[in-house]
């Protein structure tokens, strides 16, 4: 069956790689990023009837409004949203001590990977019907049950800010057929990943996270009810 499907962080890494094989799969995609990549741009050369590229920051409430009234202008339903785009530091690898709260880097992640992810839910909300998946990528980080850290305190805020949002509005939509996941994508080979990313045995490709996330997305019957915050792989996590 044809889905209509939206993905942030459309540009690179794990987003492009659900943009693609999602395109692969027939379905109509809203690929949306800050930065319209090379790699969108040929994919919308390939798939011009089935890709819509759409530039939008997700920190801005205005933007995604923008971009969510297109989208809706288009389609009278949304069968999965992937709000995959987010930010991380390497220089926010640091203690407290180190860690400069005075610096708008420290709640520009808070604005793009916690509250970023709830203003597309909200753009969208009157397009998501019964049997849709919102899924959220967030991270293995922001667990605070297994938080092992002593350090990255912006990022792993962040996703731990992105699962409560996630949860309160799971709530709020229970009488609605909505399914929302919050996944660990696996530790990537991109360039958030890094370089050690790149270079590990541990650490997954984008292609295959995306294959696993979008087989959660399309068969969300095949995981029990009450799992929501879980890896990439459907093992659970500890909130
Ligand atoms: N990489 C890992 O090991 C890892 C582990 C756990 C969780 N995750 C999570 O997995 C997701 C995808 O990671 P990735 O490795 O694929 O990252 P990536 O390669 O850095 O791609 C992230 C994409 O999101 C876009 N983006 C960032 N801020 C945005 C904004 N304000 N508005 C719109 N688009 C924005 C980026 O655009 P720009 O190019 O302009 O920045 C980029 O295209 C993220 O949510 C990340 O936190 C990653």
């Amino acid at each position: 069956m044809e889905k209509n499907v939206v993905v942030t962080g459309a540009g690179q890494g794990l987003g492009n790689c659900v943009v693609r094989k999602s395109l692969e799969e027939g379905f109509r995609v809203y690929a949306v990023d800050r930065t319209i990549t090379e790699e969108l741009n040929s994919l919308k050369n390939r798939y011009p009837e089935q890709l819509e590229v759409l530039r939008c920051d997700i920190s801005s409430m205005a933007d995604v409004d923008r971009t969510g009234e297109f989208i809706k202008a288009h389609t009278k339903r949304i069968d999965i949203l992937y709000n995959i785009a987010g930010i991380y530091r390497f220089r926010d690898k640091v203690g407290l001590a180190d860690t400069n709260m005075e610096s708008e880097a420290f709640l520009t992640m808070y604005d793009v990977n916690a509250v970023g992810p709830l203003r597309m839910c909200k753009a969208l909300a009157d397009r998501l019907g019964g049997g849709s998946v919102i899924i959220n990528i967030s991270s293995e980080a922001g667990s605070i049950g297994s938080c092992w850290r002593t350090q990255e305190y912006a990022y792993c805020m962040s996703k731990a800010a992105l699962n409560m949002g996630a949860k309160i509005l799971s709530n709020e939509l229970k009488d609605r057929d909505i399914r929302i996941f919050n996944l660990h994508p696996g530790w990537l080979k991109t360039s958030m990943g890094g370089e050690e990313a790149m270079k590990s045995e541990e650490a997954v490709t984008p292609e295959e996270s995306a294959g696993h996330i979008m087989q959660i997305a399309e068969h969300p019957e095949t995981v029990p009810k009450d799992r929501m915050f879980m890896e990439y792989t459907m093992e659970p996590l500890v909130w």
